[in-house]
């Protein structure tokens, strides 16, 4: 049985390899995309998307324009990390053809939710939770329609990449984040604490760039492009791979481990906000409204991700 997803993403290197992972499994029925605002502006995040799309042959799969800023804070863009397009490290000399859809990301959000059966629709984000919030706050019937929620975000012990305190995805909307986290609906957590045990360590981008086609050699070439920042920052010897691995949880639960806990969002911070308030010895009483997951087989990932990306053109 497929499992019907929609993809919302910033893409974003990590986004792409994300999406390519997720057409590369059979067991996934990707429904649409929604490009939003995140690593870099909205209109790069769109225009990467269609590339992305285009560059593993499924231009079928409609794509919306999702939020162009967040809430309320002011727009936060990650370039120094995805470079001034977002998508810097592969072949941009040509231009994708594939239409964007008229809808908002928001309204085709609310209206597929509405339309499918209950817990048929399982969202995927990759990105700042602002679509999202918007779509629960107009709609807040959806809550209980979605499946799952599966994101990639927040962190406990590894604290913050974008500030001491906050990793990006939340910090870039931590008013979306809250809604999201205090909705009700069931969280899937792939936070920094797992994405920062899956390192793209060179002999792992050598075995994605050796399989040939291009879509994993793109995939080879983006992240050989990202890594450069967090090399220099961590100074480790690969850098954290954050998105794919919400698909490789879905495809491969197994591959992580995790707790259910209470995750709450700091949004009036001086210093710590859009940190991610993890309550992860229960003292707070507080019901658990999200599985998070702190570890993962990172050789299972990379094997997962390398066999399946091989799939595509
Ligand atoms: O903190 C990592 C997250 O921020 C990833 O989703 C990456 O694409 C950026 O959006
Ligand atoms: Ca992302």
């Amino acid at each position: 049985m497929t499992r019907k997803i929609i993809i919302d993403t910033d893409p974003g290197q990590d986004d792409a390899v994300a999406i390519f992972l997720a057409l590369a499994s059979s067991e996934l029925d990707v429904q649409a995309i929604i490009a939003v605002a995140g690593n870099v502006p909205r209109s790069h995040t769109v225009e990467n998307a269609r590339r992305v799309l285009e560059l593993a042959g499924r231009a079928d799969i409609p794509l919306y324009a999702g939020a162009e800023r967040p809430l309320q804070k002011t727009q936060t863009t990650a370039e120094h990390v995805h470079g001034p397009t977002g998508l810097d490290g592969i072949d941009m000399s040509w231009s994708p053809s594939m239409p964007v859809q008229e809808q908002s990301g928001v309204e085709y959000l609310i209206q597929s939710v509405r339309a499918a059966e209950p817990q048929d629709i399982t969202l995927v984000m990759l990105g700042p939770l602002t679509d999202l919030a918007i779509a629960l706050t107009l709609a807040p019937d959806i809550a209980s329609r979605l499946r799952e929620v599966v994101l990639m975000g927040g962190a406990w012990s590894e604290l913050g990449n974008i500030t001491p305190a906050a990793e990006f995805n939340i910090y870039a909307d931590p008013q979306a984040a809250d809604i999201v986290f205090n909705a009700g609906i069931p969280l899937v957590v792939l936070p920094l604490d797992v994405t920062h045990k899956c390192l793209g360590l060179p002999e792992r981008l050598k075995a994605l760039r050796d399989n040939g086609n291009r879509c994993s050699v793109a995939a080879a070439d983006m992240l050989s492009y990202s890594e450069r920042f967090d090399l220099d920052k961590y100074g480790w010897k690969g850098a954290p791979l954050h998105d794919p691995c919400t698909i490789a949880w879905l495809l491969q639960p197994e591959i992580f481990s995790g707790r259910s806990v209470h995750v709450g969002i700091e949004t009036a911070g001086v210093l710590s906000t859009g940190m991610t308030v993890v309550d992860w010895w229960s003292v707070t009483g507080r019901a658990p409204n999200a599985l998070f997951l702190t570890d993962a087989d990172s050789d299972a990932f990379y094997t997962l991700l390398t066999t399946r990306l091989a799939t595509l053109p």
